[in-house]
Formats: structure tokens, C-alpha cells, sequence
């Protein structure tokens, strides 16, 4: 069940290229939340903060009691959450939100498949699926390798990590170091969270294997509960696509299955 509270920051510093690292007191919220499920934070001070700003939970520490979001200065808001939520400061946050990824019962591998933002939802998904003893294989990317976040949560769990980027490796996508592995290593499940092109990629791979995939989706939102209908997409209602539906993506999602928000022929 979602709450609303004025929660105490206990840290907020640049976490390396465009990201900084919000650190949040709330038992209420990491206590509950589950892996690829966000918080939807209030920003105050600029002429354009009247919408809440939602962000995936990057990490929940080990007693629960604390979470982070790992935010990109990108606009008005993520600059002054930078500014203006010092350690000791009061933090307008709603939360748990969202439906969340989920693990199929016996999985024993999975690959977690990220680009720039999206990379900050794979960290809790991580954390649970090497706490179940399922073997995780990383393959992130970014524009540049200062971008590339959560790099040192694969290394801490002993996780494989590929990674890619445009400065390094102009052209391709860190999907095909996937795609090579998929005859030599079998996986369980897929997951992204990114471009709409990685999105796409990897739902082509679940077609040719048959694994399951989801996907985070991101979408300008405001309440973040189901109550404004602000964030419609429209998704496939079966997998081949021929049914379609509007759905919210705070509320039905932010994680989907990729045949959801895919096109069947894509
Ligand atoms: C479920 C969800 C989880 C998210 N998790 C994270 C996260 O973990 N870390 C993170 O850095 N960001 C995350 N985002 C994106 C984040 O919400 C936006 O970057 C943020 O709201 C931008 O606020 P701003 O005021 O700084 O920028 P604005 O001034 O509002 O916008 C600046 C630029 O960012 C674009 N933008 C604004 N909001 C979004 C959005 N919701 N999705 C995509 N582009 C947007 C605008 O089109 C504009 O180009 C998430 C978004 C969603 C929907
Ligand atoms: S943001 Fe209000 S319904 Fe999704």
C-alpha cells in the first residue's frame, strides 16, 4: 500500500557523470517495495514543480529502513532536488508505486539489459534475484563511460557485465553481446529498461528463444497512482497484437511484458 510522508534525507551527492544520488529515510517505503517499482517525489521552488517527479528506487539498504534514487540532472526539478534536499533536509516522497518485475519460479539465469536511465530500475531486481541464487548477467549502456551507472552493484554481486558505449562503440547496441551468448547459455528471463530500441531488440530475442521479457516503461506522469490519467499508452491485449488497450503505466505497469508494448512485428 502506497504512503505519503515528509521523509528525512540522510545523503545527496553527484553519484558520477549527469546522476547524483538521493538518499531517503522511509521504514514505511523500502520496507515494502518490491524490485522495478518507483517513488513519485515532490520538488518545490521552480515555476514549473507543480507535478510530483517519478524515479525508480536505484537501491533499498540491507535492514530496509532506507532508499535511494539515483536521478539524472535532466530539467527545473532533478536540478534542484540536487539543490534543494540536503542531508537533513524533509522529503515529500509517495511510494511504493507501480507493478513491479517478476521472477518465474525456477529461474536459475536472467539477463538485465539497461540504457541511461533505465538502467537505475535493474539494481533491486538485481539484489533479489542473487538473494534467490539466480545467476544475473548485466549488459548496460550509455553515451559515455562516465554515464555508466550501477557498474560497481554487478561487480559487488560477482555479476557478469557487459558494457557499451557511443563514445567507445559507435554503433550497435549492447543487446548484440546478447544475442551472441543465446546459443552457447540458456536464460529464464529478460528484462530492459531503456530506449525503445533496446526494448525492441530484446523482445525480438524473446521471440526466436521463447523467454519471457519485461520491460520498465517511462512516461511523463503526475499523480502516479492510477488517478489522473496522464501516462495512457497503448498496448497489445494479446501477443500478436491484434486487441489493443490504453493503459496507465504508473498504475498497470511501469513494468510490462514486452509483447505488451511492442509491436508483434517489430
Ligand atoms: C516510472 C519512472 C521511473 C523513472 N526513474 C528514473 C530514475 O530512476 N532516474 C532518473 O534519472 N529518471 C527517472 N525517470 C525519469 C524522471 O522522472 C525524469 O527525468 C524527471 O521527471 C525529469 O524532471 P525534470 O524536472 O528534471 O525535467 P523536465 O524539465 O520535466 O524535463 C526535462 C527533459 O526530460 C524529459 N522528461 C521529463 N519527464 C520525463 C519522464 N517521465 N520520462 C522521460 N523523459 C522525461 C522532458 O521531456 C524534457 O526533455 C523515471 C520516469 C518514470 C516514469
Ligand atoms: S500519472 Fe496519473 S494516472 Fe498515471
Amino acid at each position: 500500500m502506497p504512503c505519503q510522508q515528509e521523509a528525512l534525507v540522510t545523503a545527496n551527492y553527484p553519484l558520477t557523470g549527469d546522476y547524483w544520488l538521493v538518499e531517503i529515510d522511509s521504514p514505511e517505503i523500502a520496507g515494502s517495495l518490491r524490485p522495478g517499482q518507483f517513488v513519485n517525489i515532490r520538488v518545490s521552488g521552480g515555476p514549473s514543480t507543480f507535478f510530483r517527479r517519478p524515479f525508480s528506487v536505484y537501491r533499498v539498504s540491507a535492514d530496509r529502513t532506507r532508499l535511494q534514487v539515483a536521478y539524472k540532472l535532466v530539467g527545473e526539478g532533478t536540478r534542484l532536488m540536487s539543490t534543494t534536499l540536503p542531508a537533513g533536509a524533509r522529503c515529500d516522497i509517495i511510494g511504493p508505486l507501480g507493478k513491479g518485475f517478476s521472477i518465474p519460479p525456477r529461474a536459475r539465469r536472467i539477463a538485465v539489459v539497461g540504457r541511461g536511465i533505465g538502467i537505475a530500475a535493474l539494481p533491486t531486481l538485481m539484489d533479489e534475484a542473487v538473494g534467490q541464487g539466480i545467476e544475473v548477467h548485466g549488459f548496460i549502456s550509455a553515451r559515455d563511460p562516465a554515464n555508466l551507472v550501477a557498474a560497481d552493484i554487478f561487480s559487488e554481486h560477482g555479476c557478469s557485465l557487459i558494457t557499451h558505449t557511443d563514445t567507445e562503440q559507435p554503433g550497435g547496441l549492447v543487446t548484440d553481446h546478447l544475442s551472441a551468448l543465446l546459443s552457447q547459455i540458456p536464460f529464464d528471463a529478460f528484462y530492459v529498461c531503456g530506449s525503445n530500441r533496446l526494448v525492441r531488440a530484446v523482445h525480438r530475442m524473446a521471440l526466436r528463444t521463447g523467454v519471457p521479457a519485461e520491460a520498465a516503461m517511462e512516461q511523463h506522469m503526475a499523480c502516479g497512482f492510477g488517478d489522473c490519467h496522464g501516462c495512457v499508452i497503448e498496448v497489445n491485449k494479446d501477443m500478436l497484437g491484434t486487441s489493443k488497450a490504453f493503459r496507465e503505466v504508473c498504475h498497470h505497469g511501469p513494468v510490462f511484458n514486452t509483447w505488451e508494448v511492442v509491436d508483434g512485428r517489430a
